[in-house]
């Protein structure tokens, strides 16, 4: 367990100074957000993959900025010393810079968040530069962009060219430019994510990017083995919790079924556990 003081921006970049590995894992709730906190995750991405993992839909697409507001300010109660760092859903920042700085504000008002993060290079840049030079720091986010899931035509590895990993690191030395904190980079070759990594003063998180990222994210849901699918290759499982959950879930039934619980007396709590496993 890690405690000590807010992790903030600065400290971010100190850690890539120092060649120290940032930490990011997704939460959408107080619940996770406290667990994930206390262990000493330094960055909580409020990522709409809560529409996939959380809400059940096939894309992020259809999440709102209303039900990103609503868990933020959720995953802010919960986090006492992460950076928290919400996504700004889908057409929330394209369709002017005007409505891209009043919906990150609402991220950042509202829902308690210390940054945003973004999808993509091009327009995207520019929406940065209007939410940094108005006191937003955000995070970019390059290679796979989930929101643009069928232009890319599905879920499918980034930069396998030569001409689109040189796109990529310019998309990257733009939103840097542009004021941009951090750039996830999503399912890219591993050297193309080194590349961009040594080339950058701001620190890279990787997911599916290979070893040589500043930092690494997993949505915590794949990570933690409560998924049941779309999980991607990747992803390492350091837990089983979806399996426990259904036997935890069985043995109540079975007790309630067979009037075994309540009883008038208490179960000893270990015995339960015991039980169930
Ligand atoms: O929404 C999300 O969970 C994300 C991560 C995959 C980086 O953007």
């Amino acid at each position: 367990m890690t405690e000590g003081k807010r992790i903030r921006l600065p400290d971010l970049a100190a850690k890539k100074e120092r060649g120290e590995k940032i930490v990011m894992l997704t939460a959408y709730d107080y619940t996770m957000a406290r667990l994930l906190d206390r262990a000493g995750i330094d960055v909580l991405l409020v990522g709409d993959s809560l529409g996939m993992v959380v809400l059940g839909y096939e894309t992020t697409l259809p999440v709102t900025l209303d039900a990103m507001v609503h868990h933020t300010r959720a995953v802010s109660r919960g986090a006492a010393r992460a950076l928290v760092v919400a996504d700004m859903p889908f057409l929330t920042y394209q369709v002017s810079l005007e409505e891209a700085l009043r919906n990150a504000g609402r991220l950042i008002q509202d829902g308690g968040a210390a940054a945003v993060k973004l999808e993509g290079g091009g327009p995207a840049v520019e929406a940065c530069a209007r939410l940094v030079e108005s006191g937003i720091p955000v995070m970019g986010h390059l290679g796979l962009l989930p929101q643009s899931v069928h232009q890319l035509g599905g879920f499918r590895p980034q930069a396998q060219q030569e001409t689109d990993a040189g796109q990529l690191l310019a998309d990257a030395q733009a939103l840097e430019q542009a004021g941009a904190f951090a750039i996830v980079l999503e399912s890219i070759p591993a050297e193309v994510a080194r590349a961009v990594t040594a080339d950058l003063q701001i620190p890279t998180i990787g997911i599916g990017a290979g070893p040589y990222c500043d930092g690494q994210v997993l949505v915590s849901f794949d990570m933690l083995g409560l998924s049941q699918d779309g999980v991607p290759p990747f992803v390492r499982r350091y837990a089983d919790l979806g399996e426990q959950a259904v036997a935890a879930a069985q043995a109540y039934a079975d007790d309630v079924r067979n009037s075994r619980f309540p009883t008038v007396g208490r179960r000893k709590q270990d015995e339960v556990l015991a039980g169930a496993k």
